[in-house]
């Protein structure tokens, strides 16, 4: 089977077949990376660069570890070390990187449609990073293989997706990926980190009280504030923020029922999840982690092979 696109550049693009060939996909490699010898030979012949334009420790080092397992040649680019800092265009830098042979490119980049913006001027496969506020594909395919592996399904499953949902790419392409296979999604957070009329475009339902969200779902997604992408303040204080959608030890307990709880990372200990939920018995952030190694190897291999 075949992905139906040649590049992956969000959750939005992709057909129910092309994810849950993604996933299938990245069983496979997952039971790879059990064995004493991580490494196939799947692309000996492709040389790939990580083109990061903004911060990252998991996804960077998850996408390198990914390629290096596939015997892919390797490339690192990191914004603030390169000549773009002198002014050279995104187009340029990466034209010239493929005219060294480079076959595949994974971008991050803070602003929302750059790999869009790539995909229509270069010939090689582009995955995205991470693009501003937009979408995290590989994050949400990560999000969904670790429900799947800890759950059993996706279809029927509650996910609730709480904090900053405004300036959220894991969101985003999560909500784009639980839809698409059948789990039902609410959102939660302050009104202001909500955007407007989100349950008629993405067919979500939205509920502002925390503990009811957690009572009705089976997962809870819980996200960073993203402070750096607020031009002004949207809510009072980190401390209020704590208090109203903050996840403590106590609450799940009173809840009466085991959740899963899930985080993409960086976590704000203390604002979003506390210390003791986020290292707790409910938590699967370092699974997520894990799985996040082989389902990017699935999607290079799966895009290599277009
Ligand atoms: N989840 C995630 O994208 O983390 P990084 O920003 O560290 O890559």
């Amino acid at each position: 089977m075949k992905l139906s696109t040649k590049h992956l550049l969000g959750i939005k693009d992709l057909t129910r077949d092309d994810i849950q060939l993604i996933l299938t996909t990245a069983e496979q490699f997952k039971e790879v990376l059990q064995r004493p010898v991580k490494k196939v030979p799947s692309l000996r012949d492709i040389t790939i660069v990580n083109l990061f334009y903004e911060n990252s420790t998991r996804t960077r080092m998850s996408f390198e570890l990914a390629e290096r397992r596939l015997s892919a040649d390797v490339l690192n680019f990191a914004a603030t070390t390169s000549s773009a800092a002198k002014g050279e265009t995104l187009l340029d830098t990466v034209n010239n990187i493929l005219s060294m042979k480079v076959d595949m490119v994974v971008m991050r980049h803070s602003a929302s449609g750059a790999p869009h913006f790539l995909a229509k001027h270069i010939p090689a496969a582009i995955v995205n990073a991470g693009d501003g506020i937009n979408e995290h594909p590989t994050q949400a395919l990560l999000d969904a293989f670790s429900m799947k592996e800890k759950l059993g399904k996706l279809e029927g499953l509650k996910v609730a997706i709480i904090g900053d949902i405004m300036h959220s790419r894991v969101a985003l392409s999560n909500m784009y990926l639980l839809r698409k296979m059948g789990a039902e999604v609410t959102i939660a957070g302050p009104p202001t980190l909500i955007p407007k009329y989100i349950e008629e475009a993405l067919d979500v339902r939205v509920e502002y009280n925390l503990k009811k969200a957690l009572q009705w779902c089976d997962v809870a997604n819980v996200l960073r504030i993203q402070l750096e992408r607020q031009n002004q303040p949207l809510f009072s204080s980190l401390r209020e923020y704590n208090l109203a959608y903050g996840i403590n030890r106590r609450l799940l307990e009173s809840l009466g029922k085991e959740i899963v709880i899930m985080h993409p990372g960086p976590i704000n200990r203390g604002v979003e999840l506390d210390s003791d939920v986020a290292d707790g018995p409910f938590s699967i952030v370092l699974n997520q982690v894990e799985n996040g190694v082989a389902v990017r190897m699935a999607v290079l291999y799966l895009l290599a092979g277009e």
